[in-house]
């Protein structure tokens, strides 16, 4: 198939297109007419947005509106979205499942929100079909490409920033959370498994959102503790008041992508994750500066 890559150049979508030219689909541009769009372009930081909300509306959905009406008139009908777990806000329930009722608490979860209800429509009326991927925590590498965003906020590249010291130390932002060691638990998901779950999509026919984690759930502490395990270095910490906005738990059920999508992640415990995020950080020390 022809893919349209809109976000290539980042962290998910860098892989994604890396799977996608690996299983002989091509990432064409607008010479060509794609059978589909992945969309992966946004501003993702839930601090900047509670600052700059008008970034974030016009970005993620304004350009994407743009994006969707392009489609439209080049008779494109088919789109993948990077949605996120931050549309839910603070569950009332865990595992989230599709079922949960989103109510996202930053101009981010807002806009990707905003975005999801917009393909909606554009499918009622437009006959544009939509896969919605609400990602918990990406994490992790290939051999060829891992995470480096500017500025760093993601848990697993910051603190193995430290253990290369790149940084003299990690903040644990909230210590006192009701969970069993007082950090927050968070879902992260390999970024292959995040990336085949975008290929399944693709031969899906039917429009749906599907949330996708892993549906374990890992505490800061115990982020670091593996950071430490598979670096073998020490990782200084420092305790921080806990931040707005953070809830303590967010896992993810993603029984329903598993049973319509036959979605199955191969990566399923934290130490894998963290060493192919370590090993990606050794042979890039700086990231993509190198
Ligand atoms: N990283 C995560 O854990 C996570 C979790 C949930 C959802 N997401 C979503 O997944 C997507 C990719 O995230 P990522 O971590 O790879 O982020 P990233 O910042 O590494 O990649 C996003 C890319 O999109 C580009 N971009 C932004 N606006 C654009 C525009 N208007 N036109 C063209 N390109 C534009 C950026 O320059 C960047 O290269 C985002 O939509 C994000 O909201 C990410």
């Amino acid at each position: 198939m022809k893919i349209f890559v809109v976000g290539g150049a980042g962290y998910i979508g860098s892989v994604c297109s890396e799977l996608l030219l690996n299983e002989g689909h091509e990432a064409a541009l607008s010479t060509h007419r794609p059978d589909a769009v992945m969309h992966f372009a946004a501003n993702a930081l839930v601090g900047e947005s509670m600052q700059n909300p008008s970034k974030y509306f016009r970005n993620n959905i304004c350009n994407g509106l743009n994006l969707l009406d392009a489609m439209v008139a080049t008779g494109v009908r088919r789109i993948i979205f990077s949605s996120t777990c931050a549309l839910f806000g603070p569950p009332d329930r865990l595992p989230i499942d599709e079922t949960a009722q989103p109510r996202p608490i930053s101009p981010y979860g807002e806009s990707k929100l905003a975005f999801e209800k917009i393909l909606r429509w554009y499918d009622e009326i437009h006959g544009v079909k939509f896969v919605c991927l609400r990602y918990f925590n990406a994490s992790g590498a290939t051999e060829k490409f891992g995470e480096d965003h500017r500025p760093e906020t993601h848990l697993i590249p910051t603190v193995l920033q430290v253990a290369l010291g790149e940084k003299p130390n990690v903040e644990i932002y909230g210590t006192d959370y009701d969970t069993p060691d007082g950090t927050c638990i968070r879902d992260y998901i390999h970024i292959l498994d995040l990336a085949n779950a975008h290929i399944l999509a693709l031969g899906e026919s039917a429009t749906g959102c599907y949330n996708l984690g892993t549906g374990g759930g890992s505490s800061v502490r115990e982020v670091i503790e593996s950071c430490r395990k598979i670096t073998g270095r020490k990782i200084e910490t420092i305790e921080k008041p806990r931040r707005a906005g953070d809830p303590p738990r967010l896992i993810a059920s993603s029984k329903k992508i598993k049973k319509e999508l036959g979605w199955q992640p191969q990566f399923q415990s934290l130490d894998a994750i963290v060493d192919s995020a370590w090993k990606w950080h050794q042979k890039f020390p700086r990231g993509y500066s190198d």
